[in-house]
């Protein structure tokens, strides 16, 4: 699906898609600000409807398109288990130093929100259109912690959740992040490793930076 102004794109939610993904993510549940909590509700809502997808759990399982795919399971799956992971590092680091000043509403909003940009970076639509003409959209023309801070931003979510949707991943390297995002980072490669070494990753489909031993 092609991008469209943020009006259209707010205007193809309904409520019965917004029942569906508070189903789908319990950990919503750990949100103690009312406005924070249907904010991320909405992001994945406004992700969900201008997409090719009907649910989160109609995503592939992986960490990016064709790359570190799940053997079993769903995108849920993995937003759900970085969630708690976040939420497991942040307390346990809070029991050690409890000087550290971790926002816990933004870390668990974060963490549910990080990849809400795959919809749009994994939808076939938008894979074969990019592949059809690299050189004039680039593939992809914006990966999905770029479109997850559109989406974070254009719902109205604070900027703390947007910059851990637009730096969890690479990108995140061109700039100091957050505390709150440095948990969800540190929670994202953590999940992503830990299923490597358990062989949950399909063959053939593992990131290089995942790779070991790094080639010299
Ligand atoms: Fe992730």
């Amino acid at each position: 699906m092609k991008l469209s102004s943020y009006e259209e794109m707010l205007a193809r939610v309904d409520d019965p898609l917004r029942e569906r993904i508070a189903a789908e993510l319990p950990e919503l549940g750990e949100i103690r600000d009312a406005e924070l909590k249907a904010g991320c509700i909405e992001a994945w809502a406004v992700a969900i409807a201008n997409s090719s997808y009907g649910s989160i759990a109609d995503i592939p399982p992986a960490g990016n398109p064709e790359k570190m795919i799940q053997k079993s399971g769903d995108q849920t799956d993995h937003i759900r288990g970085v969630t708690r992971l976040s939420i497991v590092i942040a307390d346990e680091m809070a029991s050690s130093a409890p000087d550290l000043p971790i926002d816990r509403d933004i870390l668990v909003a974060g963490g549910i929100c990080h990849d809400v940009g795959k919809p749009w970076e994994f939808d076939p639509e938008n894979r074969r259109r990019w592949k059809g003409d690299r050189a004039r959209h680039g593939l992809p023309s914006l990966r999905h912690p770029t479109y997850g801070a559109h989406i974070c931003l254009i719902v109205g979510l604070p900027e703390e959740v947007a910059h851990i949707a637009a730096g969890h991943s690479g990108e995140g390297e061109l700039m100091i992040r957050s505390l709150e995002n440095t948990i969800v980072h540190m929670a994202d490669i953590g999940y992503w490793q830990i299923m490597l070494a358990g062989g949950m990753i399909q063959d053939g489909t593992i990131s290089d930076k995942y790779k070991r031993p790094l080639s010299l």
